[in-house]
């Protein structure tokens, strides 16, 4: 938790009600310990994807498709996002759940390592979500600056490792590399010249960053 309790339950209680696809989502998510981003960063995706106008988007991480639908549902009906992730059984969940909430017609799925699938994509995209394995961030970003446009979003989740990062020290679950990639990561992203950007104490850290031109 990045942030006290005091504020975390007052924001969870200002949340609307998920509706019944969403809750079974994070049910299944909870039940099986998946890592799924937090309601907070899943209605920030929503909020970025819809005041960017986002009609392209490509996420890393599927899991079994809650940010996926967070950001699916912003689109406008002929926009697409195309989301990678290598687990078989998660990605046949979130199909079936995307499917049931009326948002899989705007849903390419690819079961692949974003490594590989990334430089097979064509254009540009104004919206990118990292979210897959966090020591592999750096790597992500390398292919997806290309497919950047302007004034695309870049939005990373995790960033602060339930606040590990910030301390330094790890928590037995981040470890010493862990919080040194997120660092590193972190300065790389904020100093990019061709990006304007901030992390946020949302969620689990989620850092935002716009391509300038
Ligand atoms: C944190 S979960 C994604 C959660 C999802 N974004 C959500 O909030 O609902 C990370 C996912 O990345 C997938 N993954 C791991 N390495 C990957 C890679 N190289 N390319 C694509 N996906 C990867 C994992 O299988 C896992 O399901």
């Amino acid at each position: 938790m990045i942030v006290t309790e005091a504020v975390s339950s007052y924001l969870a209680g200002l949340r609307p009600e998920p509706d019944p696809v969403l809750s079974e989502m994070e049910a299944h998510g909870a039940r099986e310990d998946i890592p799924i981003v937090l309601p907070e960063t899943g209605q920030l995706l929503a909020l970025l994807a819809t005041t960017r106008r986002a009609r392209r988007v490509v996420e890393i991480g599927t899991a079994i498709g809650v940010s996926t639908l967070y950001l699916a549902r912003s689109l406008p009906s002929d926009g697409t996002i195309v989301s990678f992730d290598i687990d078989r059984r998660r990605q046949a969940a979130a199909r079936d759940y995307l499917d049931r909430a009326g948002v899989l017609d705007r849903v390419d799925l690819r079961l692949e390592d974003a490594r590989l699938g990334l430089p097979q994509l064509q254009g540009s995209f104004d919206l990118a979500f990292v979210d897959g394995v966090k020591t592999q961030y750096q790597e992500y970003l390398d292919l997806l600056l290309p497919l950047l446009g302007e004034r695309a979003l870049l939005v990373v989740d995790n960033v602060l490792l339930r606040g590990t990062v910030a301390e330094g020290r790890s928590d037995g679950a981040w470890n010493d590399e862990h919080i040194a990639n997120a660092r590193a990561f972190n300065e790389r992203v904020l100093s990019l010249a061709e990006f304007e950007g901030t992390a946020l104490p949302v969620g689990d850290g989620v850092l935002v960053a716009v391509r300038r031109t």
